[in-house]
């Protein structure tokens, strides 16, 4: 009996978690658009340009990414400073505030603002 009711819920567990599973949140610069604008645009500004309201009362302040020196960063070192944050900054991490998705697709959507440009060595 106890193991009928253990296969059970194993079985019922593994009928209600793997469908939710396969699908994997769509990461875009829509979606990156609006967490942009609830979370990022008061110190980075609605361009990107770091001239957001808030920027002002910063001592440090907000990446400007349209800046060479951003714009020649792989996607993968801006997804670092969102996730991590960067020390002594007022730039927190986002890591448990957003979701892994939620972070591409702000990625995403800085670079719709700001292109990628490879550096020329
Ligand atoms: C409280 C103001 C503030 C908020 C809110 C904020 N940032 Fe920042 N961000 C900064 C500052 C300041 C820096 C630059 C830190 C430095 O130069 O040391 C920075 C740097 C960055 C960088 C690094 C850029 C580079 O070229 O290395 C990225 C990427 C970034 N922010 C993305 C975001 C995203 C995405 C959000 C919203 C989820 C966000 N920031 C919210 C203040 C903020």
């Amino acid at each position: 009996m106890k193991h009928a009711a253990i296969s059970f819920s194993i079985v019922f567990l593994l009928t209600v978690t793997l469908p939710a599973r396969s699908e994997e949140p769509e990461v875009s610069p829509q979606k990156g658009k609006a967490i942009y604008k609830a979370h990022c645009v008061r110190c980075h500004g609605s361009q990107g340009r770091g001239d957001g309201p808030d920027a002002a009362n910063l001592i440090v302040p907000p990446t400007n990414f349209h800046r060479p020196e951003s714009q020649t960063k792989s996607d993968m070192d801006l997804r670092g400073a969102i996730i991590w944050g960067l020390a002594f900054s007022p730039m927190h991490g986002w890591w448990g505030k957003l979701s892994g998705s939620e972070m591409r697709s702000v990625t995403a959507y800085i670079r719709q603002l700001a292109p990628y440009q490879p550096s020329t060595p």
